[in-house]
Order: C-alpha cells, then structure tokens, then sequence
C-alpha cells in the first residue's frame, strides 16, 4: 500500500542532515514576538505558523534554540509527509501510519537530539536487520464505543444534545448502568483487536474508557487532541517484553492487556521512548491513541527501544494535520516556561509569557523595570536574569506575595548572579520618585483568582495613573496584561492625558481571553492636582457602580 498519495518519501527539501528544520510552540499571540527574537539571536529566517515557529538552523547550533526566552516547547522535524492516502478504513490508515516509520530521518533526528541529550550508548539511526514488517496494524475502536451514537457517523448532534448525550453516558459509567451494552462493547473490541490474541484483560480495557485522558466529549468534538500514549501495541503483543515501570502504574491501569502479562526486560544498551500524536482535522476514521499506539508499535518492532511513558530519553512526536503528516523528535522534555519558580502562587504566570512581555517594550541597555505588583516575581525574575544590564524592582501589597518573590529570587541565584529589589508596597502610593523609571511591565489581578471585578474598577485608574507619575515622561512604556477589559479600557480613558495605546495582543491564558496592553508615556508632565481630580471622577463612577447595578465577576 501507498503511503501518500502523491509520495512516499519525505519532501524534496527535507534538510540534510548538517542542517535541521525546528518547530517551536509559543502562546497564540506572540508568534511574531517569538519570531523577531528567533531571527535576532539565530540568524535565520523564520516561518509564523499559529502557535508556532518554524525555521532552519545547523544542526549542531540546536542547543541554542532552547536559550530563546519566548518559545515553550520544541521539536526537530525528522520527516514531513504530505497528502496521506488516509481513506475511510481505519486499519488501512493504521498500517499507512505504520508504513512511515521505515522512512523518517531518524539519522536527522538523533544527530539533532544528540546535541541537547545524551544518551550511554550509541543509538544506532538504522537497526542491524531491517524488520520486513512493522506488525499488524490495530483498531483504535478499542477506545470506541460501537453502541455510543456519539462515535458513530450518523447525523451531527447539536452541542446540547452532545453535552446530555455525555452526561448521560458519564452517569451509566459511574452507575455501572448499561451493563449489556458494556458486555456487547468488550466482545465487540475483543473480536476486532487482532493483536490481543484473545488475552484482553476486558475489566482494563473497560477502564480505560473511563480512565483516559480523552473523555467522550473529546471524542464526539474531535477536533483537536493532544494525547500521550504508551505503547499499548507493543505491550498487548504476548512475545513481547516491556519495560514496568512503578511510575506507569496508572497507565497500565488503561492498557488492555492483563498486568499479570508484563514481565520486566529493560535493555539497558536501548533508549527508552515514547511516541505523542497530536491529531488535527476531524475526518479521521481513527483517534490519536490509535494513531499514537500503531505508531509507537512499528517503532518498537522497526529499533526495539525501550518504551517508557514517563522516563523516556526520546519522545517521537506525530502531528497529523488533515492529511499531512510530520514526524518529530522532542527537544524539550517540558515546557520551558516551567523555570525560575520554587514558590508557586495562585496566579503564578508562565515565564515565557513574561519574556514575551518584556521584549515588547523594547528595552535598551541600563533602563530601570518595575513589576509594581509582582505576585510570585515571575516577570522581575526573568527581566533581571534576561537583561542583566537593566535595573530590575517590584513589589506587591500582599506580604506572602513579596515573600514568595524573595524565595524564587534566591532560588534562580542559586544558579546564576540576579540582582532584584523586592518592596513591600501599594501600586497607588509607590514609594518612587516622579519620571524615575523606564519601563512598567506587570501583570494586573484579573479579578478572578486574584483581586476582584469590582476592586479592579479603583485599583486600575489609579495603578495607571500612578505608573504614569513614576515613568519618564515620552520615554517610558509600560506593558500590561490581563483579561478585564472594560477596566482597563475605563482606566486609559482616565489616563489618556498621559498614556498612548499603542499596540495589543489578545491571546489565550489558561482558557481566559486575555490580552497584553503596550503603552507609552506622552510628552505631557505628571501634574499631582490634574490626576488628583481625573481620579476622583474615576473613583466617583466606581462607587455609583457599587451602589447601582452589580459588576458581573464572570
Ligand atoms: C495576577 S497577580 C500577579 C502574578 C505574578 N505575575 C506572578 O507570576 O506570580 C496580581 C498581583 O497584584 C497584587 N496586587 C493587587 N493589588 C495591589 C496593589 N494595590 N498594590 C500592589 N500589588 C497589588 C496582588 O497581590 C497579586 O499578587
């Protein structure tokens, strides 16, 4: 069978191997904020795609792409394989999937990889004897459900009618309700999973329905899945071997195969992997697991590494977008926005966010940078470790917030020189003096977890009002994110005399639309008695507001 329907070979310009593509996630949003430090600190052009970057480097320069304070995670890209014949049968796209792995680059991928991990032994980019088969390929309607309208192709159901649709079926799970058509599904899998060899542990298999991070809804909505999945293929085969890892314990609990059936044969000489399929495009006769599993399965046959859920040393990365398939290697082993921070506060924000931020305000050599309400220190901690010849001061109202600031300030010096006063103060009454500062970047209380709606209408004004006394005057900039608009569009009517809009990024946080305010400071002097009155209208509205109609806290 053809793999492509116009090839079967990776594209014309997959690199060679003294040069890599990288694929680089970044929040929706700052894809051109990311791409403009990606261009300045690698030299090379760089692609925007959403939520990504895309771009050429040597292959031994890989290492520096992980020093980029804006990206999250990233992967090199071994192989792209456009137009997959992925027709309406499943087993045909899983054995099409399976097909692939003899021709991904994986010398490409582990001299790029090599260059970030290490690994004991030489990994070998080709195994001694090439299997001639990569193994039957397998349903992934093991995680169907035959009799679950949601999964079948038939009329599309409403959102509402989904949600009761789900809520019903969550209830007959929990209730152990539809007892017949659970025993009816467990058959149905059982028949059509050629690889079980009729030893499915069927009390498993009918846990991972209700185990699995994919839920119906997920299923039935389909429309984009992120999942990470071990390698049930190579597990359910009874002559293989794999690894069992006490880490994985909840994992085995959704492999179909009977824990009594793992026997432990780590080959200490293998690296242990993992594979993660990402899956876009809804018309797809098979779910990620499925695709991750069979996959995983043809790699585990085609080099015989260990498989590891959790403690792998390479992740091999599947994204099917529609009918394009690419086929990567992990070069981060977590997000990199996990850094810096040992104390973690209710709001603690993702550092590449806050890089993000403060590469907007174009910040010049020797300038001072207040986080005037800096929670856990998340953007004075990566502001002073990522422009050193800065200045860097913040503060917060809350003693435990300025606590936890000090705490990961020493923390992160541990590691490296960081030069970071932390006060305990009020954003209103800043003990600063008037234009001493260059550039305010902080992350305002949303009113949701911290602060609240109703606080936000004073807080706001005067915050922005206060920003703009410490700033200097035509020089200053001030970058603000949250997620309450209408306050902060009140606020900057307040401030207008002194602070310009001049530039927005929407993205999403945690579910949240919220949104990244970039402003400057106008020519006009801070006057005390001017802003005096230009508050007290704000704060007049404000409490009519308390007193009148509740402000909604959403
Ligand atoms: C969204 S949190 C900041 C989170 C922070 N960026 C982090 O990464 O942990 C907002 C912070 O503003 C602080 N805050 C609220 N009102 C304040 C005020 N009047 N003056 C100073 N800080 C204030 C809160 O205590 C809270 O820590």
């Amino acid at each position: 069978m053809c793999i492509c329907s116009k090839m079967s070979a990776p594209m014309e310009d997959t690199p060679h191997d003294d040069v890599c593509e990288i694929e680089a996630t970044v929040i929706t949003g700052f894809e051109n904020v990311a791409k403009e430090e990606a261009e300045e600190k690698l030299k090379v052009p760089v692609d925007v795609k959403r939520g990504r970057i895309a771009f050429k480097i040597p292959t031994a320069d890989v290492k520096k792409v992980l020093e980029l304070g804006g990206i999250d995670n990233c992967f090199v890209v071994m192989s792209r394989f456009p137009d997959v014949n992925f027709t309406n049968d499943e087993l045909e796209c899983m054995a099409a999937l399976r097909k692939i792995v003899y021709t991904v680059n994986w010398k490409l991928g582990l001299a790029a990889w090599s260059n970030v991990y290490s690994f004991p032994r030489p990994i070998s980019t080709t195994p001694e004897v090439i299997p001639k088969d990569l193994g039957e390929p397998t349903l992934s309607s093991r995680f169907h459900r035959p009799n679950d309208p949601s999964q079948q192709r038939g009329p599309k159901l409403s959102k509402s009618e989904k949600r009761k649709l789900r809520k019903k079926q969550a209830w007959e799970r929990s209730t152990g309700q539809n007892v017949q058509q659970q025993k009816e599904r467990k058959k149905v899998e059982k028949a059509e999973d050629p690889n079980n060899g009729g030893s499915v542990d069927e009390s498993s298999s009918v846990s991972s329905d209700n185990k699995s991070p994919m839920k119906s809804g997920d299923m039935s909505e389909n429309l984009s899945e992120n999942v990470q999945t071990q390698l049930r293929q190579a597990e359910s085969d009874p002559n293989k071997t794999v690894e069992s890892d006490p880490a994985e314990a909840v994992e085995s609990d959704f492999s179909p195969v009977s824990k009594k059936q793992k026997t432990t044969e780590h080959d200490p000489n293998k690296p242990a992997f993992r594979v993660t399929c990402n899956r876009n495009g809804g018309s797809h006769p098979f779910d990620s697991m499925g695709a991750a599993s069979n996959f995983g399965g043809a790699v585990y046959n085609y080099f015989h590494w260990n498989v590891s859920m959790k403690e792998f040393d390479i992740e091999v990365i599947l994204n099917i977008d529609d009918r394009d398939v690419t086929v990567c290697l992990g070069l981060t082993k977590q997000s990199l926005h996990h850094r810096f921070i040992k104390a973690f506060g209710p709001t603690a924000l993702r550092a590449t966010i806050a890089f993000n931020m403060l590469r907007l305000c174009k910040i010049e050599p020797g300038e001072v940078i207040c986080d005037p309400m800096c929670g856990g220190g998340t953007i004075p901690i990566q502001s002073a470790v990522s422009w050193e010849d800065c200045t860097t001061l913040c503060g917060d109202i809350i003693h435990k917030a300025v606590k936890r600031t000090t705490e990961n300030v020493n923390y992160v010096s541990q590691t490296q020189p960081l030069s970071v006063e932390v006060v305990r103060w009020d954003v209103t009454k800043l003990p600063l003096r008037t234009e001493s500062m260059d550039v305010c970047v902080t992350d305002l209380p949303f009113g949701i977890r911290s602060g609240s709606k109703m606080n936000n209408w004073r807080l706001y004004p005067g915050a922005l009002m206060e920003m703009a006394r410490v700033c200097r005057v035509e020089k200053g900039r001030a970058c603000l994110l949250t997620q309450d608009k209408k306050c902060i569009n009140k606020a900057l009517s307040v401030t207008a005399k002194y602070w310009k809009c001049r530039n927005m990024v929407g993205f999403n946080m945690g579910g949240l639309a919220a949104c990244v305010y970039i402003l400057h400071r106008s020519v006009e002097k801070y006057n005390a008695a001017d802003a005096a009155e230009m508050l007290s209208t704000a704060l007049l509205q404000a409490k009519n507001k308390e007193a009148g109609s509740p402000i909604k806290t959403e």
